[in-house]
């Protein structure tokens, strides 16, 4: 079955149908589900959603843009959650320089922080990073973030950045971006990384694959990302969704469904 790697089901989005839509999975072939964590009070959320499904597994981390408000007592508090056994890394965290509400200088500060605090608690990352390759790459690399691995989420840089990360030991989290028509470049960079480095994620409510862009997304559009997989590394859709939950059950320490 597959593995959905990076979602945001506690989003207030899904209010209306959660429990409708999330009693689909199982039978629409999904067999496992990371909620990323967001801000503290997505986490409080998360601990809800992984009690109620048995599929459901979390991470709990501060997004960039959501650090500009942490403090010392939040920062104990994300640690103690982290030792949930169904929490199974932590994130989302890194840097986005797109949106430009806090400071950078905050943002690295958190960033490392939490790089450190995954080591101090053996989980892997899930790495936000947009408009900041270099410093991403940098800061990875001068705290050693190989110990832990992890993933690049979303991962929408070029082949040559590809490369660089390879070196880390991380993955590389594919979403619906790679259905998009001018998508090349992650085309080429997809065709370059291995197998063996790839996780199948929808980053759900957000970047809905073709034909549903723009529409909100959910973990049952899988499919689309799979078979465009598929057809640039010239396997089965098949053999996609085997190596992918592999890789996703090694890097998280947990057993998919199915
Ligand atoms: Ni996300």
């Amino acid at each position: 079955m597959i593995f959905e790697t990076h979602a945001h089901y506690d989003d207030a989005i899904f209010d209306h149908d959660r429990e409708e839509l999330l009693c689909t999975m199982e039978k629409q072939g999904i067999g496992a589900i990371v909620n990323a964590g967001s801000s503290l009070d997505s986490i409080v959320r998360i601990r809800e959603l992984i009690h109620q499904y048995s599929f459901m597994y979390g991470a709990a981390g501060i997004h960039p843009c959501d650090t500009g408000t942490l403090t010392e007592e939040h920062f104990l508090w994300l640690k103690e959650q982290c030792k949930h056994e169904k929490i199974v890394a932590v994130g989302e965290i890194g840097l986005d320089y797109y949106w430009k509400e806090t400071d950078p200088a905050i943002q690295k500060m958190w960033f490392e922080r939490q790089l450190l605090m995954a080591q101090e608690v053996s989980l892997p990352v899930i790495i936000h990073s947009r408009e900041a390759a270099k410093d991403t790459l940098d800061i990875m690399k001068s705290l050693h973030a190989e110990k832990t691995g992890g993933v690049i989420h979303c991962f929408s840089y070029s082949r040559e950045m590809a490369r660089e990360f390879l070196e880390l030991n991380v993955s590389f989290g594919i979403g619906g971006v790679i259905t998009f028509p001018n998508a090349r470049k992650l085309k080429e960079a997809v065709d370059y990384i291995p197998m063996d480095r790839l996780l199948l994620e929808t980053d759900s409510p957000y970047l809905s694959p073709v034909p549903y862009r723009g529409k909100r997304n959910s973990s049952l559009n899988l499919p689309f990302i799979i078979d465009k997989i598929a057809e640039i590394k010239g396997i089965s859709s098949e053999k996609v969704i085997e190596i992918t939950t592999d890789n996703a059950e090694k890097l998280f320490k947990v057993r998919c469904k199915g």
